[in-house]
């Protein structure tokens, strides 16, 4: 049997499970809290439940703020900074996984005392982090869960992955009303995320029966209810399934880790400070197209856990399993190809480099060499 390890963080999901945030901070012995989020987060009123719960809880705390779409490097030493001169001994992340991260990042320099950028690669951490409580407030990240932390090298104009599970949250509390409050793009863009978490784990070569069963049910969910999600904000059944179906496709990423999607998505959206999720949903049929081959079998299950015909032939599959999720991300609005983000010929050389040496290439099934990623990309610049 082939070596792997598992971990996740203690999951509270459910309706109201947001009230909860209290209790577990006093499990935590919370004395001063650092509740981190973005002014998107607290524009849509997530952060005022918050306070008023730990109000009512008598509980003391801060708020960080500053955190931005593909958190920044400054992003994170600034808030660490603040923790430390606080005297906080506790972290809530309230938002998506821009947030998610930074906070994670916050708890890691905190306790190592050093710049973000040193963890970068896999198994960097020495010293735990504080307890890190998690509240997401969207479907697509799974940060809330992941032993990831995706930040901004500004200097290098790059994304580093730090790994590790010194990066798993302590608890993550899963409210689907937290969705609501997406606007339909943030909610495509994440729901696509997720997807693309749930595939990419499944066709990992290092990925398990403990990843597996959560991946394919994660990509059933995500397939029924996205489009859902996008066109009825208050569905609490669709939101409640994508919240469910994200947290599926979080376990199964989170111990199976990703593959080329994330690594040129992770490379180009450094680049150029672009939507994640947008990146890797123009990204994903192009790179099935290139790893098709290395598991076929691997991805007729895809097929069919996206409501495929199941006697289909494997060499049919591919062509049938592109159009199925180009279907899907036409009728939720993201576009085909990068044309809308002008990225110029000289640029390709830089972002396949990047997306070769980033550690999520590690797992995927397919070796893929530079000039294989710049041809990708070169299709879908135009
Ligand atoms: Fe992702």
């Amino acid at each position: 049997m082939d070596l792997r390890k598992y971990k996740v963080p203690e999951i509270v999901y459910g309706d109201k499970s947001i009230e909860l945030v209290a209790k577990y901070a006093k499990n935590y012995n919370a004395e001063k809290i650092m509740v981190v989020t973005d002014q998107g987060v607290i524009d849509a009123g997530w952060i005022k439940v918050i306070e008023d719960i730990l109000n009512d809880n008598y509980l003391k705390y801060i708020i960080y703020k500053n955190v931005t779409p593909n958190p920044k490097d400054y992003e994170v030493n600034e808030g660490a900074q603040s923790y430390i001169q606080e005297k906080c001994n506790l972290l809530i992340a309230v938002g998506g996984g821009s947030v998610l991260d930074c906070a994670k990042g916050i708890g890691i320099v905190c306790t190592n005392k050093k710049d973000i950028n040193e963890f970068e690669g896999v198994d960097n951490i020495r010293i735990p982090m504080p307890p890190l409580i998690c509240v997401p407030t969207t479907a697509g990240s799974a940060a809330d869960i992941s032993q990831f932390a995706i930040i901004l090298n500004t200097p290098k104009r790059k994304k580093i992955a730090i790994i590790s599970k010194a990066l798993v949250p302590d608890v993550s509390i899963i409210d689907g009303i937290t969705t609501t409050t997406m606007s339909k793009e943030l909610t495509a863009n994440t729901g696509m995320d997720a997807l693309v978490h749930s595939i990419e784990a499944y066709v990992s070569n290092a990925s398990s029966l403990l990843t597996n069963i959560h991946a394919l049910e994660a990509i059933n969910l995500i397939n029924n209810n996205l489009i859902n999600a996008v066109n009825e904000p208050y569905n609490m059944m669709a939101r409640n399934n994508m919240m469910m179906g994200c947290t599926l496709a979080g376990i199964a990423f989170s111990n199976a880790s990703l593959g080329i999607v994330h690594a040129m998505a992770h490379s180009l959206g450094g680049l150029k400070d672009l939507p994640h999720g947008e990146c890797n949903a123009i990204l994903l049929e192009h790179c099935i197209d290139f790893n098709f081959e290395s598991c076929p079998d691997k991805y007729k299950d895809v097929y069919i856990a996206m409501g495929g015909d199941p006697s289909m032939e494997s060499s049919e599959v591919k062509k049938h399993l592109t159009e199925k999720i180009n279907q899907l991300s036409n009728s939720i609005g993201i576009a085909d190809s990068f044309e809308h983000y002008h990225i110029q010929h000289h640029e390709l050389e830089e972002i396949a480099i990047n997306a070769y040496n980033d550690p999520c290439i590690v797992t995927n099934p397919r070796n893929a060499e530079v000039e294989d990623i710049k041809m990708i990309f070169e299709k879908l610049i135009k």
